[in-house]
């Protein structure tokens, strides 16, 4: 049995789920995988609280859950960073909110894990956004750099493109990756008006009250520019992206999705695009369901691979941190 110790930055709906899951799945871990995982140091806005030995799990749900920080229960006012830094640990698993002008607190906490030898598996995207090849550059075997549950949860975006599409020539990606647009856009296609499919959608607790960043389309900018740099190895920033939202956008009662669009020319370069589309019945995203995400990657050698998943929420993200830090024991361990 191979036990890790982990450090996890962010006790919100991804970090809080990620404690579950952990807690849910150790048999599976342990029986399935010969591993299991010590929580030794979690951290919020409140502060941290470590302990070598290993956290008490359903003590820091409990206190989540009363909507409490952990930094009443260690070190109110401690900083996630310092203990990034000082604390020994397999893995950092960073689950903070997106900082576009600056890619904080993630980008520090990654790259202070990778420095310090740490695996860091991240579900935060601004720091990919915007440091993506730093931080590549500073992972190595002993300190490896996964994201899989940043863009598009449990939809297996960056794995399948990396690992199952091996010396492929990918020529294009077409990318449904934003959960409240697709909704809406689906409300929409059974007649709906977009203001009462974007109510519906508040209403259901899937749209934020504040929703430009996802209809305005820069959710899916952000998990294509990471698409780009990681899959397709193309140094794509956001302000290369021309980004158009759904709104206003005149359906007429018909299938549109908003896609996320790569195009590799002839020349090696890539020409990216967010825009809603049209979809014709034979398009694989035609029958996508309302609460479905999925990406498309069209190659030379595969043909055309899509992949599809539907209905998970935060708990996607968390499962896509699971799944990257069993990756990372199978890989290692053999
Ligand atoms: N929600 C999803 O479905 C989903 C899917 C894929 C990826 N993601 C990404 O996952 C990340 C987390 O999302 P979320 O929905 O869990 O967000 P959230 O519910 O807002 O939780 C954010 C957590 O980070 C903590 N935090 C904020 N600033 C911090 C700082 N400077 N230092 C340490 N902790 C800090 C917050 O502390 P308090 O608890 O004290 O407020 C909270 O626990 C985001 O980057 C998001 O883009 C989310």
């Amino acid at each position: 049995m191979k036990t890790y110790t982990a450090l996890l930055t962010g006790l919100g709906n991804v970090g809080l789920n990620f404690l579950r899951l952990l807690r849910a799945k150790t048999t599976t871990l342990c029986d399935q995988y010969g591993m299991q995982i010590n929580m030794v140091g979690v951290a919020d806005t409140s502060g941290v609280l470590t302990d070598p030995n290993g956290l008490d799990l359903d003590r820091i749900i409990h206190q989540k859950e009363q909507k409490r920080g952990v930094g009443l229960l260690g070190q109110r006012g401690g900083s996630p960073l310092h203990m990034v830094n000082t604390i020994q640990a397999d893995f950092l698993l960073e689950a903070t909110p997106n900082d576009l002008k600056t890619g904080q607190p993630g980008l520090d906490l990654a790259r202070a894990a990778l420095r310090t030898g740490k695996h860091a598996v991240l579900a935060s995207k601004s720091s990919l956004v915007l440091g993506y090849s730093e931080l590549a550059g500073l992972a190595d075997p002993t300190a490896q750099l996964r994201f899989s549950g940043a863009v598009g949860g449990a939809l297996p975006t960056v794995n399948v493109g990396r690992r199952d599409l091996a010396a492929a020539t990918i020529r294009r990606v077409e990318a449904v990756l934003n959960g409240t647009t697709q909704l809406i856009l689906t409300l929409m296609a059974n007649g709906q008006p977009f203001e009462e499919a974007l109510e519906e959608a508040q209403r259901m607790g899937i749209a934020e009250p504040d929703p430009s960043l996802d209809v305005d389309g820069w959710d899916t900018t952000l998990k294509l520019v990471i698409v780009a740099n990681a899959v397709l190895n193309v140094p794509l920033k956001l302000e290369d992206v021309p980004v158009k939202g759904i709104y206003p956008l005149e359906t007429r009662g018909e299938r549109w999705a908003l896609l996320g669009i790569l195009d590799r020319m002839e020349d090696g370069r890539c020409q990216a695009r967010v825009e809603p589309t049209p979809l014709t019945p034979d398009h694989p995203f035609y029958h996508l369901g309302r609460d479905e995400m999925g990406i498309i990657y069209y190659t030379d050698i595969y043909g055309r691979i899509a992949a599809t998943c539907g209905g998970q929420g935060p708990s996607g993200a968390s499962a896509g941190m699971l799944r990257d830090v069993i990756d990372i024991h199978t890989t290692r361990e053999g």
